[in-house]
């Protein structure tokens, strides 16, 4: 059974397990966290090139979200020490940012979440490091383009499952594995909240959307196998094959007639190339 909660906006919101139905204020303020990480995630664009250290990019992270008068909420979450995540050719996603330097041909992942005003916006994009193998190239466009067909299913009416669905089916016809250990969200005061949004579903499955539901959609499409291992770490998931592995994420909520993307670019810098 799927539990819906409608919330005002100064309430306390729990991690129950409902998922919380928002209202126009609410709307407002994801909008304005949306906004900020993509702002951020815009900077990345001149920041990424060959010799760079994913440590530095996640300086710049946290530097532009304390002047956007955020803090990062993956800043201490779980342990987590740091500000974004760098998922760098075959990982998968958590990569973390340290020592690490950028190559050429390289492709990566830069997940932001600006928690402002108690709100979290929550994206991710791919970045082309100098010159990229056209092989990578198509995994990261066909990634983009599992991202967007799963949006276009996001409005109220439709179940969560036709969203993995048409994702899962884009990437399948492209040969791609889509990863299953990991999923979407529902966010918004708090970070990670009912419901999960899995990338591979049976279209007519699962909850059905409603206006006022706040979630992430954000595939991660391996060029091989769809199997994960995890590093040492305890963060760091790479593909079983070590093969290629992108993912992009937009925070959306669900309006009276489809839905809105928090987390548009500014300056359509949605994709590379940029
Ligand atoms: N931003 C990631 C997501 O999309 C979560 C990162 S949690 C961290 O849900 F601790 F690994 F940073
Ligand atoms: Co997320
Ligand atoms: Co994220």
């Amino acid at each position: 059974m799927t539990h819906y909660q409608t919330v005002t906006d100064n309430e306390t919101v729990l991690r129950d397990g409902t998922i919380k139905l928002h209202g126009p204020a609410a709307f407002e303020s994801m909008r304005k966290a949306g906004r900020l990480a993509a702002e951020i995630l815009d900077a990345m664009v001149d920041l990424v090139k060959p010799g760079v250290t994913t440590g530095e990019i996640d300086d710049v992270v946290r530097q532009m979200t304390l002047d956007g008068g955020a803090v990062p909420a993956t800043l201490g979450y779980r342990g987590y020490a740091h500000s974004c995540c760098t998922s760098l050719n075959n990982v998968i996603c958590h990569g973390i940012p340290g020592d690490k330097v950028l190559r050429d041909g390289d492709i990566i992942n830069i997940d932001v979440t600006p928690l402002l005003d108690g709100w979290h916006g929550d994206s991710s994009r791919m970045y082309l490091v100098g010159d990229v193998p056209l092989k990578a190239r198509r995994l990261v466009d066909v990634t983009y383009e599992c991202l967007m067909i799963g949006i276009d299913k996001a409005k109220p009416g439709a179940r969560l499952g036709d969203i993995g669905a048409a994702i899962q089916a884009h990437a399948e016809k492209h040969r791609f594995g889509v990863v299953r250990e990991f999923c979407g969200h529902g966010l918004g005061r708090l970070f990670h909240d009912a419901p999960e949004v899995i990338h591979a579903a049976r279209a007519g499955t699962g909850p059905e959307l409603k206006p006022g539901m706040f979630f992430t959609i954000e595939p991660m499409i391996n060029l091989g196998k769809p199997g994960v291992r995890m590093m040492d770490d305890g963060w760091t998931a790479v593909t079983r094959d070590r093969s290629l592995s992108a993912q992009f994420e937009h925070s959306i909520g669900i309006t009276e007639t489809g839905c809105e993307i928090f987390t548009a670019s500014p300056k359509g810098l949605d994709k590379p190339p940029y």
